[in-house]
């Protein structure tokens, strides 16, 4: 497995664009298949998960054409199995929204049970407890997830917790099901939101995503449509980060500011200086961070997907600071390797407090997770010397070259088959 070897202590600086977002294009993805028409998503990003995602649908019969690196046309008319191989659900656990297009449009599903991951056991209840409101039966076989329906049949539907997920994949279900549905304390992430203007850009009737209620008129049918995923606030919000916590300059273009507003507000409190362009976000490090306070909370509060990095940017910071999770139960399995570069933390429960240092060490870490993965990435371009990133696949599931973003931002950071000791030293040689 190939691994970044990084060369840290230069400030980051200059513009990079930003991709389209996984998270939301998952979602459509999984739309594209509740019509027999042609779907054409563009600004797609050319990541590990997505791509899974497409073959998993053309495992079932979907006709996937790739017209370049960021569009596909999809053809859902030639689907002809309801029943998604494990190979796939345990790779990439958004197959589950597989679920929700496959009930929605055939009246039966049958995906593999994704299991719990690194970061939390992510249960399913409240997507089952969805599905059941709208007239399914959902048994668990053989690690199956088995949902049929004779009809499916529109109801009032209120969520235990706030879960993107259960949304998502009960708003896949219900746009194709007979009367009227009513999402109650839905999640109102961007990419909710993005999926129903999709759904509504294929004649679906979705009203008041990205608020506390999600009204469903069902439709019979679904037509073609050709749409653009949003940009990814979580992508562009690693950048930022990665900008703070070099000491650097860094823009981030082709973003939705609105989305980056959580996050922006938490880089004005460690002291940095933002400028918000129409379609641009600029942070610029002030002489050194500040600490500050950070829960993790649902949309529109600070997004977990972004906790790791601000914790990197707390290592540096002056002062004592909290980072609390509140989301997953297990998302500071990274801590640990970020004390071997030098960071103060202790984690209590749900909360990481950090004794901000002037410097963190090169050191070799492992990456346990896709956000944890970039947060060390990070970690190793602030910090003085050399570090090697391994586990850089879980990187991949979500960010398009980035090792390749990073460099045009000015970081010394290379991909390296760990086999390859030549080339380590002659890379290490430079950071003595
Ligand atoms: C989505 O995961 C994202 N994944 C995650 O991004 C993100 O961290 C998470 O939302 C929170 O924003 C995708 O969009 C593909 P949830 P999801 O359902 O949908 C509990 C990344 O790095 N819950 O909103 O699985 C759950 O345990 C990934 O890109 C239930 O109790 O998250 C958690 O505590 C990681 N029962 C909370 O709700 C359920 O049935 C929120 O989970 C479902 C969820």
């Amino acid at each position: 497995m190939e691994q970044y070897i990084i060369r840290g202590g230069k400030p980051l600086r200059g513009i990079v664009d930003i991709c389209g977002a996984k998270n939301a294009a998952l979602a459509l993805i999984a739309a594209s298949i509740l019509t027999t028409e042609p779907v054409i998503i563009s600004n797609l990003p050319d990541v590990s998960d997505i791509n899974l995602l497409l073959d998993a649908i053309a495992q079932i019969g979907a006709v996937v054409e790739r017209i370049d690196r960021h569009t596909v046309k999809i053809i859902g008319a030639t689907v002809n199995s309801c029943t998604l191989n494990y190979e796939y659900i345990s790779k990439i656990r958004a197959s589950y929204y597989l679920l929700g297009s496959l009930l929605g449009r055939f009246h039966k599903a049958e995906v593999a049970m994704p299991g719990g991951c690194v970061i939390g056991a992510r249960p399913i209840d409240q997507h089952i407890k969805g599905f059941e409101a709208l007239g399914a039966t959902v048994d668990l076989e053989d690690g199956q997830v088995k949902a049929k329906a004779d009809e499916l049949v529109g109801n009032h539907i209120y969520f235990d917790v706030v879960t993107v997920g259960a949304t998502i994949n009960v708003m896949l279900a219900a746009v194709l099901a007979e009367g009227s549905t009513i999402i109650e304390n839905p999640a109102k992430e961007p990419h909710v939101v993005d999926l129903a203007n999709m759904l509504n850009s294929m004649g679906a009737h979705v009203r008041g995503a990205g608020t506390d209620v999600i009204r469903i008129r069902g439709v019979k049918s679904l037509h073609a449509t050709e749409y653009t995923v949003i940009p990814d606030q979580i992508e562009a919000g690693t950048f930022l980060f990665a900008g703070a916590a070099t000491g650097g300059d860094v823009t981030v273009n082709n973003v939705i500011p609105k989305h980056l507003e959580s996050i922006t507000a938490k880089l004005e409190d460690l002291g940095c200086f933002i400028e918000e362009y129409d379609e641009a976000v600029r942070v610029v490090a002030g002489t050194r961070l500040q600490s500050t306070q950070v829960k993790t909370l649902p949309y529109p509060g600070f997004p977990t997907d972004m906790q790791p990095q601000m914790t990197v940017a707390l290592t540096l910071a002056e002062g004592i600071s909290t980072v609390t999770e509140s989301i997953f139960e297990n998302r500071f399995k990274y801590a640990g390797e970020l004390a071997r570069m030098g960071a103060r933390i202790k984690i209590e429960s749900n909360t990481a407090i950090i004794t901000g240092v002037e410097k963190l060490k090169g050191a070799q870490v492992s990456a346990p997770d896709l956000r944890a993965g970039a947060a060390l990435t990070i970690a190793g371009l602030a910090a003085e010397g050399c570090t090697q990133v391994g586990g850089i696949e879980f990187i991949q599931r979500g960010y398009e070259d980035f090792d390749v973003k990073l460099r045009s931002l000015g970081g010394d950071i290379r991909k390296i088959d760990p086999q390859n000791q030549n080339e380590i030293e002659k890379f290490k040689q430079k950071c003595s």
